[in-house]
């Protein structure tokens, strides 16, 4: 499918042109892979330029379910999907991803993309247990992303191509970190020891257990043959081909991951990933902010109510039945860890800040068909923190924690049946959705308007359904 087919269908008014970036607009698994799955037809060439195996984008295509956390998601389009020098990626994981994808030479990764080895692994458990505990997904990202900041120990997928550099690589990151490694393996030893007594079933061991040398070894040579395998799909400067690939008049998604109330620099710091999540960060992390079309490709995925993995303060959690029964209807349990998240009720402060410092100005609303499953569900319109009511967001998590949510209740959503919404939809648009349902999104996409001062901020469409396709665009 080409440009051709966009004229024709509803998405016309709202898709850009040239480049558009998509971003989750609350703290992570907002849906971006549903998203994604409907635009892909008009797209050309798909980008992922930060964070890594923490993330999890689900694609649901064809009857096909992929789980995608480092590979962009075009791979189950066919479609070139690039990896910039933004992220860091596990070079095992990713080779394992790209098996699922019928054509995996669709992906090219930049040389200089870091590498999470074992051992960074291994120091971000460390970090849960030995300091702050932020709640993360245990995948080694800050670890490597310090690795990319201190310079002196940064591996790069260049670097798996030369097993001799590599190996001096790896025993200086070692050895910089071997006091809490040989502390971490005495951990584990334990941990292992205790779980076979107990019949358990055996954890992997990310800490050297017996001796540095031979755990440099192990490392060299389980990244030394993924390096292999990925050979082919490395190339020096993926900025070159991504500019080309503009001005041959591709149409280019770039795809981000977590939320941007989880960046590194303006989320809730310090319960947030290591790297930036704002549309403007993920862009230039690709090398194509000069390319953005202004008026239609800053997306923000929003889910119809909120979510949470890990630790950090979230105002409208609901610790009771009613976030039970969110997180069961929306099946709201990690694809990376499989862990429960803790679900609440949609903040309209905490988004709209998201939608203004994140640099959002279209909407796509998620998962609202979830919303049916709870009575009469709520929208939290303003906080009241220490005695005041207020829509600005607290930028201190420790004054965030304290913030009460003041709530509106929003009246039933209406029961969705996808297959006649879809239908009706292409006709009416959001007329299709039920009396309810409307007036959520309605709700939602004023209030986001109205506190973030970003007054062009509009839902464009909305998701009625995991697969592809059960959305209903605003015409
Ligand atoms: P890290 O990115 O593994 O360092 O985890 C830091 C925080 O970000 C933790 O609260 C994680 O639960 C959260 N996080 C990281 N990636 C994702 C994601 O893709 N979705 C939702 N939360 C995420
Ligand atoms: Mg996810």
């Amino acid at each position: 499918m080409t440009k051709k087919d966009l004229a024709s269908s509803p998405w016309a008014r709202h898709l850009w042109d040239t480049v558009g970036v998509v971003v989750g607009a609350q703290w992570g698994d907002e849906g971006k892979g549903k998203f994604v799955s409907d635009v892909a037809p008009y797209m050309d060439v798909f980008v992922r330029s930060q964070g890594g195996p923490n993330s999890g984008h689900t694609v649901m295509v064809n009857g096909k379910r992929y789980a995608f956390h480092q590979v962009p998601s075009g791979a189950a389009f066919r479609k070139p999907s690039v990896m910039t020098a933004g992220m860091v990626v596990n070079p095992n994981l990713l080779y394992g991803e790209m098996q699922q994808v019928d054509d995996p030479s669709v992906v090219v990764i930049d040389s200089r993309t870091a590498i999470i080895t074992k051992a960074h692994r291994a120091l971000d458990g460390y970090g849960e247990t030995n300091g702050t505990t932020i709640g993360t997904t245990r995948q080694g990202m800050g670890p490597a992303y310090e690795s990319k900041a201190n310079r002196r120990e940064l591996i790069t997928v260049a670097d798996l191509l030369d097993r001799q550099r590599l190996a001096e690589k790896v025993a200086n990151y070692v050895h910089a970190h071997q006091t809490q490694l040989l502390e971490m393996g005495e951990a584990e030893k334990r941990i292992a020891e205790e779980r076979k007594k107990q019949g358990m079933q055996p954890i992997e061991i990310l800490s050297p257990t017996d001796g540095i040398d031979e755990y440099c070894e192990s490392i060299v040579a389980e990244l030394f043959d993924a390096g292999q395998k990925l050979a082919h799909h490395v190339v020096g400067d993926t900025s070159v081909m991504l500019q080309k690939s503009v001005n041959d008049g591709n149409r280019i998604l770039v795809e981000g991951a977590q939320g941007i109330l989880l960046d590194r620099d303006v989320g809730t710091v310090p319960y947030v990933t290591s790297s930036r999540t704002t549309a403007g960060a993920t862009l230039a992390d690709a090398g194509l902010s000069r390319y953005a079309d202004r008026e239609n490709g800053f997306w923000g995925i929003i889910k119809a109510y909120a979510t949470r993995v890990g630790g950090g303060p979230f105002p409208t959690e609901l610790e009771n039945s009613a976030g039970e029964k969110l997180r069961k209807a929306g099946v709201e349990f990690g694809t990376t860890t499989g862990r429960p998240r803790r679900t609440g009720w949609f903040d309209a402060v905490a988004t709209a800040y998201a939608v203004r410092v994140g640099e959002i100005r279209t909407g796509y609303l998620t998962k609202i068909d979830v919303l049916s499953s709870v009575g009469n569900p709520m929208i939290c319109v303003a906080y009241l923190v220490d005695g005041k009511i207020t829509t600005e967001f607290p930028t201190d998590a420790r004054v965030l924690k304290r913030a009460k949510p003041l709530l509106e209740p929003m009246g039933a959503v209406g029961k969705i049946n996808r297959h006649d919404t879809v239908m009706a939809g292409r006709r009416k648009g959001f007329g299709a959705l039920p009396a309810g349902s409307r007036r959520y999104v309605e709700r939602v996409e004023s209030l986001l308007a109205e506190i973030s001062g970003v007054s062009d901020f509009e839902i464009a469409a909305v998701s009625i359904g995991p697969w592809k396709g059960q959305t209903v665009v605003k015409i």
